[in-house]
């Protein structure tokens, strides 16, 4: 699916539809989210965590990769793989424990195995000074996931 979104706040609301579409245990999902510098994929990760019950600030995780979050709701990984340069750098990360949670991954090219295995595709592009969404089905019930999304 595609979608104009005319402002920040159209992004927020779109992380938001996003988590409500999504069953309540979304352990083991992985969502990536694709697009050039600055298009809006860390203002989309924050609002799906903050929606997702974290209180107080969401660092970028450019520098330290991972941030984690344990909510009520269950883990949630922040990731950024932007400053990755060769996959081999991210074989000592612990990436089995990502397994029982919630991945959201920026610049995951960086990381073909997490890409491999991931549910949906958002894609953020800019559009005049707003941006346009594509968001694709990677898995079954990733697909089945956007028809819900209004
Ligand atoms: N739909 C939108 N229309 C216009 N501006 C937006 C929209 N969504 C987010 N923005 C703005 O885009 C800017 C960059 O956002 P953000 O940091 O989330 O991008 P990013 O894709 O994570 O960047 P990076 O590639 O550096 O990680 C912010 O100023 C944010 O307010
Ligand atoms: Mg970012």
């Amino acid at each position: 699916m595609s979608k104009l979104l005319i402002d920040e706040s159209a992004t927020i609301t779109l992380a938001e539809n996003l988590y409500n579409a999504m069953p309540e245990d979304k352990a083991g999902w992985t969502i990536l989210l694709t697009g050039e510098l600055g298009a809006g994929k860390s203002t989309f990760a924050r609002a799906f965590i903050n929606f997702a019950g974290h209180i107080g600030p969401v660092p970028s995780p450019t520098y330290t990769l991972i941030e984690p979050y344990d909510l009520p709701s269950g883990m949630i990984y922040h990731i950024d793989l932007y400053r990755v340069i060769d996959s081999e750098e991210l074989r000592y990360l612990g990436w089995g424990e990502l397994d029982h949670g919630f991945c959201l991954v920026e610049w995951p090219d960086r990381a073909p195995d997490l890409a491999a295995n991931a549910d949906l595709n958002v894609e953020i592009h800019y559009e005049g000074d707003s941006r346009r969404v594509f968001i694709h089905g990677l898995s079954e019930r990733g697909s089945f996931v956007i028809q819900e999304i209004n």
